[in-house]
């Protein structure tokens, strides 16, 4: 294993990774991982990957996890990247389909590696605040180790994920009340309960789960990133380790210097990194009254709000938001025109891709890759109740 040391996001100070931890010790902010890349490019090459299992853990090298551990896996990653076909004619657009992960969304990434870590540090009960979508992949994760699972969901999380957590085994508790809430629930029971608090950036690897998705979207695209990605934001996992996966990629000598423009979007019942960009904060206040059906952006407050930020000024990128019923409207154009039936935090993207050519932010023929999260499927009611409700606003019969 080339995994050195955990250093703090914030100011810096360094962490022994071998026992089980959650924030900074010194200033409470994220830990990250940091891998010795001399040491793993040695057996770790862009021509061996080629060779490897069809898995996430193709990456090992730069992942956690000693080397003669088995990780607990479901056969994450490797999700395709389809060219887009008639969504936009005039630039290069690219979808990173995510939904064909286990568990339908990318959550299964972080999980993954996450869950892989905390059962190698003794952990046995696990907790996650969960919009939905996490809480179904830690409950897959946790059941394939036996390990417990705890999930706190908003009462109104879609009825999928809620089912599929409970069909998995796991305890889950609705909450009268926001992600933030969950959250606050755990942190006020996990230390009477023994849980250890899976919590997305509050532990430090399920960031490094879902770098792979910029290791990925290297190699889909020849180790040439796009001019432009834009991703769904709730807490930022993605996105954050996607800008690290660059990084590492950059001191492997498999890129070079060059970043995609990072775009966050967000919906506009909840767009706190949007505000916080648009008032050229360093961090993001508290969104009030957060509502939206794309239940993953309904995240008000963020520990990495920070570090979005920094990525999104440094890449020269920017935070756009998006209605829900242009999300909706656009799910369905984006169905008929690729045969894709997305998440609504997908098709939050989708409906950002305009706005954002008209303002001038992407230019013609520039290169786009849109992350298509998690799977349409899963937000049945959603889908269904507000074609209804549009139905009966128009005196239509049907829809
Ligand atoms: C489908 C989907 N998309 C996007 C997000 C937001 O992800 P992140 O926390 O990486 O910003 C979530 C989180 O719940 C989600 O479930
Ligand atoms: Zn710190």
């Amino acid at each position: 294993m080339f995994l050195k040391h955990l250093e703090c996001s914030a100011c810096g100070l360094h962490h022994d990774w071998s026992r089980l931890q959650n924030l900074c010790r010194a200033c409470h902010k994220p830990l990250f991982a940091v891998v010795d890349l001399a040491a793993a490019s040695r057996t770790l090459t862009r021509e061996r990957l080629a060779t490897r299992e069809k898995s996430l853990w193709r990456y090992r090298e730069v992942l956690p996890l000693p080397g003669d551990v088995e990780p607990v896996s479901l056969g994450e990653g490797e999700t395709p990247l389809l060219r887009g076909q008639k969504f936009a004619d005039d630039i290069d657009l690219w979808i990173k389909d995510e939904s064909l992960n286990p568990t339908q969304s990318f959550k299964a990434r972080g999980m993954s590696v996450a869950v892989s870590m905390a059962k190698y540090l003794g952990a046995t009960k696990l907790a996650v605040p969960s919009a939905g979508n996490a809480g179904g992949a830690l409950a897959a994760y946790a059941a394939r180790t036996g390990l417990e699972a705890h999930i706190f969901m908003p009462r109104d999380t879609p009825l999928a994920n809620i089912v599929e957590c409970r069909e998995l085994a796991a305890h889950v508790t609705l909450i009268d009340g926001l992600i933030t809430d969950c959250g606050a629930e755990i942190a006020r029971r996990k230390e009477k309960e023994g849980w250890f608090d899976m919590s997305t950036l509050k532990e430090p690897y399920r960031v490094e789960g879902k770098k792979t998705l910029g290791y990925e979207l290297a190699e889909q695209l020849n180790w040439q990133l796009p001019d432009v990605i834009l991703y769904p934001t709730g807490g930022g996992t993605g996105l954050i380790g996607m800008w690290k996966a660059f990084d590492e990629m950059e001191a492997l000598g498999w890129i070079g210097k060059k970043r995609p423009r990072m775009f966050a979007v967000q919906a506009a019942g909840c767009a706190p990194i949007v505000r916080a960009f648009e008032a050229e904060a360093k961090t993001a206040a508290e969104f009030p009254d957060a509502h939206t059906i794309a239940s993953g952006l309904r995240v008000p407050k963020a520990i990495g709000d920070f570090l979005i930020l920094n990525i999104l000024r440094g890449s020269h990128g920017g935070a756009i938001a998006v209605d829900d019923e242009e999300m909706i409207r656009t799910a369905r154009e984006v169905g008929s025109k690729e045969g894709l039936f997305l998440c609504p935090e997908g098709a939050a993207c989708f409906a950002a891709l305009k706005p954002l050519q008209r303002a001038g932010k992407i230019a013609s023929g520039e290169r786009a890759v849109i992350f298509n999260t998690g799977a349409g499927i899963k937000y049945l009611e959603c889908y269904y109740s507000f074609a209804d409700k549009k139905a009966v606003r128009e005196g239509l019969t049907k829809n």
